[in-house]
Order: C-alpha cells, then structure tokens, then sequence
C-alpha cells in the first residue's frame, strides 16, 4: 500500500521509469506496477522525480498538488526568463558519457565572478574535475573510506544496487572552495557563486546535481584532498556533480512548500 506516492493502476503503463528515477530507490515493480518499498518510504524526498517523468502522469503525492505546467514559450521579458529558468532547474541524475568542453566551463565559471560576496572580497575559487577518470577515482576513494568509517552507510547500500549518491555517475564535478580563515561569510559566498554556475548550466542544457554528500566527504577525506590539491588552508563549501543529460526532461514545475512571508 502507498502511503506517500500513488500510482493510478488504471493507467500505469508499467515503464519503469518511475523506478529508475528516484534518487533513493523507494519505489520497486511488484508484479508488474511500481510501488513503494515501506521501510524505505520515510527517505522520500518528495522530490517528484517520479511524478513528473510518468509519461502519463499515474504518480501523484497525498496532499500535494503534482505542478503547474510549465510554460511552453517563457515570454522574452528578462524577470520572465529568469523566472523560467530557476523554477524548471531540476537535479539532475543521469548523464550521458559526452564531455562539456572545458572553454564552455571557463565561460560560465567567468559569469559566476559576478556574484556578489561579502565585503567583495570574493575569495571562492573553483576545482574542476573534467577528467572524468578521477571522478571515479573520487568515487572510489568515498566509498572506501565511509566503509572504513562505518559512516554514511546508505552511500555503499544505494551504489551496491546501482545508485550512485555522491557522484550520481557525472562526468565532471565542481568544487567550490574558499578558505577555511580569513573570508568574511565563505560558505554565503561560494553558495551564491555556485548558485550562478548552476543556473547558467541550466540555461545552457548542462544538467548539474548539487553534490552534498562529496561535499562533506571531500573535506573529511585527505586522500581526496590530496587527489584534487586541496590544502588545508581550504574547505569546500559546495560542489556540483555535472555533464549533458541522459534521457531525463521535465515538463511540470516541481511542487515547493511556500516560504512563510513575514511583512512588517
Ligand atoms: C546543498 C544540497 C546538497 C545536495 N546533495 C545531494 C546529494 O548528495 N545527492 C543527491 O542525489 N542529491 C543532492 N541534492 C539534490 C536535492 O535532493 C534536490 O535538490 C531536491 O530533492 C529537489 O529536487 P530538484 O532539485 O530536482 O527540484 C542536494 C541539494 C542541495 C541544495
């Protein structure tokens, strides 16, 4: 029985590709029709990956409304456009093996200097991983060290099943890293500068996830540090895990709580 993703039966197709979406494996087949795993259904992020790919739309969530359409031609005004592109960016998983060239990167990553930062000090500073070997080199070394650590143990059951959280399987990552003293608000400042990088990714048909757990991991981990040059004098405070999509298209406005608006 379901109790947070419905699947109408009636018009299920049984495609599967609700299945293969969920970014925390909730959902399996049973007897032909997706439905969610109970001991995993708390992990749902809502996220409505699964929702919003179901080509005849059979998934919805109790009490939440499953999203405007979007809009098919954003008008030419620039609020518009913008408007557009920050509420149809979407994480994106899947990726295909065809590399982003590094000259579209250096042009975008140009753009994101002009975030704004505390005090302008604009201390943030970027890795990239192109390289998509060292990516998996990257991945190799998460996985053996929350093993040894006996931490995060969800990173090794979800990759065990074909699930890669921590570096979603992207041929690239970003990094973006300020150091540890002497910026005023670096975390504020990378965030932002990584906010742009991602939207402008967007804007250019990149798909980009943020990247949490490699996040936190890159910095536990020294010989990660190591592999990417990062000296303790730094930290990362954010990354992205990026490359061209691989079949994932969104055509309906993911379903966000309202933030509460205090007007005095
Ligand atoms: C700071 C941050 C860290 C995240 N870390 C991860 C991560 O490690 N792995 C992952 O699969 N998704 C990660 N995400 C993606 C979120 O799960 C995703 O943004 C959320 O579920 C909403 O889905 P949407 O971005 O497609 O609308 C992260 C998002 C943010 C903002």
């Amino acid at each position: 029985m379901n109790k947070v993703v419905k699947v109408d039966q009636s018009i299920c197709t049984q495609c599967g590709l609700c299945v293969r979406i969920c970014p925390f494996t909730i959902l399996e087949m049973n007897e032909g029709c997706p439905s969610t795993i109970a001991e995993k259904e708390k992990a749902c992020l809502l996220c409505m990956h699964c929702a919003s790919i179901c080509p005849v739309k059979a998934i919805s969530f109790e009490d939440i409304s499953s999203g405007q359409k979007m809009a098919d031609n954003p008008t030419s005004a620039s609020y518009n456009e913008l408007k557009g592109l920050i509420s149809s960016n979407r994480s994106i998983r899947n990726f295909s093996e065809q590399p982003v060239p590094l000259d579209e990167i250096r042009d975008i990553l140009k753009v994101a200097d002009f975030a704004p930062s505390a005090k302008n000090n604009h201390l943030n500073k970027w890795i990239l991983v192109h390289d998509t070997k060292k990516v998996k080199e990257i991945m190799s070394y998460i996985l053996e060290y929350v093993k040894e650590n006996k931490i995060s143990k969800e990173v090794v059951s979800e990759y065990e099943i074909g699930n890669n959280v921590v570096t979603l399987d992207a041929p690239h990552l970003l990094f973006g890293i300020a150091p540890k003293e002497g910026a005023i608000n670096p975390y504020t400042d990378t965030t932002i500068a990584l906010t742009d990088v991602d939207l402008l990714f967007h804007s250019k048909s990149i798909g980009a996830c943020w990247a949490g757990y490699l996040t936190r991991l890159t910095n536990a981990n020294p010989k990660i540090r190591e592999l990417i040059g990062l000296d303790d004098s730094m930290v990362v405070y954010g990354a992205l895990a990026f490359g061209y999509p691989k079949g994932e298209k969104y055509d309906r406005l993911p379903h966000r709580n309202e933030a509460e608006l205090f007007v005095i």
